[in-house]
This record gives C-alpha cells, structure tokens and sequence, in this order.
C-alpha cells in the first residue's frame, strides 16, 4: 500500500484512548487516530538523583508515527527503553494493545510481574538502534531469521523466504550471504530494520536511526522509514534529523528536560513554535 500516510490517518477509525495533557505542556496532546498501540501514561524516571522522565504522556494509535526530538539528554533514548521494558519506569503505566503491564513491588522495587506479558510486548516493539547490532559473525540472512526461528517458532524455509523478501523490500536483496562489516553503515541498517520486520511487530521504535551515517547513507535509510510510514506502520521515531520528523510523522513531540515541551502536528509544530526553549532548539538544528 502506497498511500499518502495523512491520508491514509483519515481512514482510521476513532477508537483510541484520550492522554491527559502533562504539566508543562501547553499544545494539542494526540488524539490517536487508531487502535490504541502503545500507550505511556505518567511516566517517571529517574537513575539515582537524576530524574529524567517527569511524567511523560504518549499514545501511538494503529498507523500513528510519532517523533521524538529534544536535545541531548532531554530523555528520548530513556522514554523508548521505557516503552519496551528496557528501563523500568518508578512510576506510570505502560499500556500495549490495552493490556497494561502488571507490577510487583512499587517505585525503586518496581519490576514486570508477568514474564510472558514482557516477551509478548518485547516482541512486537521492534527496536532500531543508532548502532545496527547486528551479529558480526553471522550473515545478513541469518542475523534476519536467528529471531523469527528460535522466538516465533518459524520454520527455516519461511523464515528465510521472508528474509530474502524483506532485504529486497529494504534495497538489499543482493546482501544476504555477506557478512555486516562487508555491508556501508546505510546497508547495515537496512539489514537491521529488516530484521525488526521479520519479527512482524505490531509497532517499531527507532532510537536515531540515521545519525551514525553519513549524509548519503542517510538518505538510503531515510528513504525505507518513509515507505514504512506510507505502509501505514506505527512508529515512534527518535530522531535529530528535522526533514525525517517533519516528512514522516504525524505527530511530533519535544521533549525538554524529562517533560513534554511542546506537541502537535508536524508542519504546524515546525512553523509556529510556540515555546522559546523550541524556537532555540529549532533554531540550533538544521533547517526544516
Ligand atoms: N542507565 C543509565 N544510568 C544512569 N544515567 C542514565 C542512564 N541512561 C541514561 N542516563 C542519563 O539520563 C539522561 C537522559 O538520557 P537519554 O539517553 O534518555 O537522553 P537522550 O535524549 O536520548 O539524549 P541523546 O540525544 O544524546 O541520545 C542523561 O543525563 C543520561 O546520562
Ligand atoms: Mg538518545
């Protein structure tokens, strides 16, 4: 499917939970366009005395992709770990299709009470690093079916014909029997975000995606996220490149010293700024 990602938003039916607007922020918090995918309420933070996180409200609806930016340290990394069970939030509730993740013990002591309830929402939050990942000793096509195989159970046969589909989907059929360090920076992530896909998440995370890559590779991976969002795929994108935020998303969030600065839709975010600590960081970024 190659529509246009705001206008396939408008296809989506009304269906998903409403998030309270967070102290602090003073613009339109998201009213998901779709079934309700991940859902972070209240969400805190905090590694020893530093708090990080401040009570942060997030909503991806079926189809939605969110941007995150914020300056270095604002807590986008933070959020996302939080989002998939990387990092446990003191406090807050993380919500995946519905199902809110059950606790034991409270605050500092807090941990998932459900290990199975962890491996069903690590394994459909697909997570892309700024640092590929990827097995060096293994090659393209087996770093893509390692997962699918011995975590979903698939056999060898489809694992490796979806393998071989989605390198040709990101632009690099012809890679499947090299080795990472024989692949650029741009085809190692290509080779990454496939192997997210033959997981066949319900919702990929991005954590700068294309900020090891230089300009030129950049572009090549710019160029699959966007046929991603086209796809109608629900992301939540960290990202410091302004062009993919704006392009892609269609909703933006900044995130400013652990809380929501500032939110909206992208192109009116971008152009009308409304809080000074947004009008700087945009200002100190490149261009958009
Ligand atoms: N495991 C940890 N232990 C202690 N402090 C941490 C840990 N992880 C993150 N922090 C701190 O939390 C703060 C937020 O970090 P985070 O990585 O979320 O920021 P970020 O917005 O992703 O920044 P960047 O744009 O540089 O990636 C930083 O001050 C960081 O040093
Ligand atoms: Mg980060």
């Amino acid at each position: 499917m190659k529509t246009d990602q705001k206008q396939s938003d408008q296809n989506h039916s009304d269906g998903g939970l409403e998030i309270d607007t967070p102290s602090g922020d003073n613009s339109a918090a998201h009213q998901s366009t779709g079934q309700s995918v991940i859902c972070l309420k209240n969400i805190h933070k905090s590694f020893g005395n530093l708090e990080v996180l401040k009570g942060i409200d997030l909503e991806a609806g079926r189809g939605d992709v969110i941007a995150l930016i914020g300056s270095s340290g604002s807590g986008k990394s933070t959020l996302l770990r939080c989002a998939n069970l990387l990092e446990i939030p003191q406090q807050g509730e993380v919500i995946f299709e519905g199902d809110a993740v059950k606790w034991k013990g409270s605050d500092w002591s807090r941990s998932p009470a459900d290990f199975d309830q962890v491996r069903k929402l690590r394994t459909n939050l697909a997570m892309v690093f700024q640092q590929f990942n990827l097995w060096a000793h293994m090659t393209i096509l087996q770093n893509i079916i390692e997962a699918p195989i011995t975590v979903l159970g698939r056999e060898r046969q489809a694992a490796e014909a979806l393998g071989h589909e989605l390198l040709e989907k990101v632009g690099i059929g012809d890679k499947a029997d090299a080795y990472p360090s024989q692949l650029s920076g741009g085809q190692q992530q290509r080779a990454a975000i496939a192997r997210a896909l033959a997981m066949e998440p319900k919702a990929m995370l991005f954590d700068e995606p294309t900020s090891a890559l230089d300009p030129e590779l950049e572009a090549e991976v710019v160029r699959v996220i966007r046929a991603l969002a086209r796809e109608g795929r629900t992301m939540i994108i960290v990202t410091h490149d302004m062009k993919l935020a704006r392009d892609v998303a269609n909703h933006l969030i900044f995130l400013h010293e652990g809380l929501i600065a500032e939110q909206g839709e992208p192109d009116t975010v971008f152009e009308n700024p409304k809080s000074e600590r947004l009008q700087k960081f945009l200002s100190a970024t490149a261009s958009v």
